[in-house]
């Protein structure tokens, strides 16, 4: 593997796993290549579903899980449940800006307590919310549908928000990692990773992804997301 390839994490959304098995999932995906999880919190206000919190999170930690966690907050408010993630076990707390009353505090919190912290950006959501933060995020992420849902399509606008953003980040200067989520396939991966992004959130994509042969392993699709990415730049 080069250090460019090294360098494209990727991080399965657990949204899509089998949640009566979810440590085992979990333990699954990280086996077969997989670098972070990503853990999609929803709460029925911010967005039209609800998932899950921080009692998960915190058995995942217990069940044994070492890897970064990529704690993704669709919830309002955001600051209560950044201590509650904090304390869970969390690597990573991205949050929504319009759904913090105070952004430069919620990031504050998050780096207080130890975590990475970034700001998510709905597909109509100005850059310009990172306008004055951009020393305290540690993460963008970039939302390529509307958030609620695993399972939609990718909306190709969000490749030149990518580039957009893309510049910022190299302009600042800062270690700043770009996400994307939302219909990240195998098919488009490598376009996503050219319009400037490093770490792939891909839900479906991977959990249906099971080896035929065996369903334990993940390898397969995992395996073909490295290939697509060894091949950019
Ligand atoms: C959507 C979530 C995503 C979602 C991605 O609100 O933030 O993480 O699970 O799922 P796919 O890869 O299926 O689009
Ligand atoms: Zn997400």
């Amino acid at each position: 593997m080069t250090d460019t390839a090294r360098d494209f994490l990727i991080a399965p959304s657990i949204l899509s796993a089998d949640f009566a098995r979810l440590g085992e999932e979990v333990d699954d995906v990280l086996a077969s290549g997989a670098d972070i999880v990503h853990f999609d919190v929803m709460d029925n206000h911010y967005v039209p579903n609800l998932t899950i919190g921080p009692l998960v999170c915190e058995a995942l930690r217990k069940h044994g899980v070492t890897a970064p966690i990529d704690v993704h907050l669709m919830v309002r408010p955001v600051d209560r449940l950044i201590g509650d993630f904090i304390e869970a076990g969390a690597s990573y707390i991205t949050f929504h800006p319009e759904a913090s009353d105070h952004i430069d505090r919620s990031l504050q919190l998050i780096r207080d307590g130890g975590c990475r912290s970034g700001l998510v950006f709905n597909p109509a959501t100005p850059l310009a919310y990172l306008d004055h933060v951009m020393d305290k995020v540690d993460m963008v992420l970039l939302m390529s549908v509307n958030p609620g849902f695993g399972g939609q399509k990718f909306l190709p606008g969000t490749l030149d928000k990518l580039r957009e953003a893309r510049r910022r980040i190299d302009a600042s200067g800062y270690d700043i990692r770009l996400e994307i989520d939302g219909g990240v396939k195998v098919e488009n991966i490598a376009e996503i990773a050219r319009a400037g992004a490093d770490t792939f959130v891909a839900g479906s994509a991977v959990f249906k992804g099971r080896n035929a042969a065996d369903p334990h392993r993940y390898d397969g699709v995992i395996g073909e997301f490295r290939e697509q990415l060894a091949g950019v730049r």
